[in-house]
């Protein structure tokens, strides 16, 4: 099957979260597959510059009169575990992308007010892609979109009333974020105001993108079963558990995966010390021993090492954290942060820290070479989130010998088994998991696990059953592969 990826993340062009990983990784699994893929995205300057074998393909003019011409750049995926050598389309278009901050927003932390033309013009173009005009001979069975900046691809194909559509599948990596703009941006994008109906873009007297690849795609799914279920009730569905439960036919969760080529001890470039499980023991203890001392925490092997790298929001349920670190460093335990996002929660961390240096350290920023560090030393990654569609930290923590302790929704709950009396008895145990999503939950839970990490012999049996967990790409590319066969027969 000949496949478009459309996406504004891909690992390791540009990544700010686990949708890049996913664009990253699941293409490349899929070829593995025997299917042709591309993946689709902006050319932001860090992109353009990762990117190997760069070569103008097309023009593809000024479509949405931005005020400068948009190339499209043919390159590949370079070296990076599982993704390497995928093929990619990079949108060149300077007016657009050619920016000093992130993806999405700027230095400051702000969206880009353009952010409905800059997104709007990359579902243009993977809609364009799919047409008989397109510039270029490669045309996709099936478009494949991710998240809201790629919604309105389905949308135009519809618009243009295009002869022989692509079939099209619309994944939601996270229902918050919506893309909702003042309705006047219909017209501006070249979309026909017919389509700005209750059945159509039109979202609370804006438009959403979101919600137009709700609409508009054939397929929609999500990234966990349990997910699609809990979007289409109003505690999950961010607004959209209406449109979602009239779709309900068309909605799958599939289960992300994790790309073990980035992600495993043995192999990584980044840790202090490499192992291989099932022999982790001791290379765990060296990763710690250098932590505790890079970041200046005491050295102290008995001390349960807690982690955390994630964005630091409130779908992440960091405000929990904060609210039960005192207690939890008062039982001897330590905490190593990585994150970025939400400046009050920023700060909060950062006070934190400054109050107890031996015992809690917080970066603020990105850093791939951390996030591996934190996952080898630690000895729980601590994950409340709130909501979380999938979740791929915790994939890559088990793998890691790195025991999760999360809260059960979403992929979290597809993925953690708890280690209760049963799971510990007959060794399914994986993790620690909290039902409600409140202080007093998450505190007994971090309790429970880390009387657990005392014991060492039953704490070695859980590492040893997340380690043996297999969540590669392999059965999710299978998956989407049928998906696509459904909408394509042979
Ligand atoms: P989400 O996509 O909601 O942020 P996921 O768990 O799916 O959550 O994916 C997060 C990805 O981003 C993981 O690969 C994680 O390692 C990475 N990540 C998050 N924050 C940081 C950070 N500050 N530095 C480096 N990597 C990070
Ligand atoms: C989103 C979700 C996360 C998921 C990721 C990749 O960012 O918040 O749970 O793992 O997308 O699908």
């Amino acid at each position: 099957m000949r496949v478009l990826f459309a996406a504004s993340e891909v690992f390791p062009l540009v990544k700010t979260g686990g949708l890049a990983d996913v664009a990253g990784a699941l293409p490349a699994a899929l070829i593995e597959a025997g299917h042709e893929v591309r993946v689709l995205l902006p050319g932001y300057p860090q992109a353009l510059a990762k990117a190997e074998g760069k070569r103008q393909v097309a023009s593809l003019g000024d479509p949405l009169g931005v005020g400068g011409e948009t190339k499209l750049i043919s390159a590949k995926l370079p070296q990076s575990g599982g993704a390497a050598g995928v093929p990619v389309w990079l949108l060149d278009c300077p007016a657009l992308y050619d920016r000093a901050g992130g993806p999405y927003v700027d230095e400051h932390g702000v969206d880009y007010a353009d952010n409905p033309l800059r997104f709007g013009l990359l579902s243009w173009a993977a809609a364009f892609l799919c047409t008989d005009n397109a510039p270029v001979k490669w045309r996709p069975q099936v478009l494949h979109c991710h998240d809201w900046q790629t919604g309105l691809a389905p949308a135009y194909l519809h618009a243009w009333k295009v002869e022989k559509p692509p079939a099209t599948v619309f994944t939601i990596h996270n229902i918050a974020y919506q893309g909702q703009f003042p309705a006047d941006i219909v017209s501006r994008l070249g979309l026909p105001w017919e389509m700005f109906t209750m059945d159509g873009l039109e979202y609370w007297g804006d438009m959403a993108f979101l919600k137009a690849g709700l609409i508009y795609a054939d397929k929609l799914s999500t990234v966990s079963p349990r997910y699609a279920r809990e979007i289409q009730s109003p505690a999950f569905g961010h607004g959209m558990e209406g449109v979602l439960t009239n779709r309900a036919a068309d909605l799958v969760g599939i289960l992300n995966g994790a790309d073990y080529g980035v992600w495993s001890p043995a192999t990584d470039p980044h840790v202090v010390a490499r192992y291989q499980p099932p022999d982790f023991i001791d290379g765990k203890a060296a990763n710690k021993a250098a932590l505790q001392q890079a970041l200046g925490l005491e050295k102290d092997q008995e001390a349960p090492l807690l982690v955390i790298v994630s964005r630091l929001t409130d779908q992440k349920g960091m405000d929990m954290v904060l609210s039960t670190l005192p207690a939890v460093l008062r039982q001897g335990a330590q905490l190593a942060v990585l994150g970025a996002g939400d400046r009050a929660l920023e700060q909060g961390f950062q006070s934190a820290a400054a109050g107890s240096p031996k015992r809690m350290s917080v970066t603020i920023g990105y850093s791939e070479e951390l996030a591996h560090r934190l996952l080898a030393a630690g000895d729980m990654l601590v994950m409340p989130s709130r909501f979380e569609p999938c979740g791929l930290t915790q994939f890559y923590a088990m793998r890691y010998g790195t025991v999760p302790v999360v809260h059960a929704t979403g992929g979290l709950a597809d993925t953690v088994m708890d280690c209760s009396y049963d799971g510990l008895v007959t060794g399914t145990g994986t993790g620690f998991v909290f039902e409600h999503a409140n202080a007093g939950a998450f505190q007994w839970c971090l309790e429970r696990a880390i009387a657990a990490f005392g014991q060492k012999d039953q704490w070695r049996r859980i590492q040893g059953a997340g380690i043996a967990q297999d969540f590669g790409w392999g059965r999710s590319a299978a998956r989407y592969g049928a998906l696509y066969d459904e909408l394509v027969p042979a």
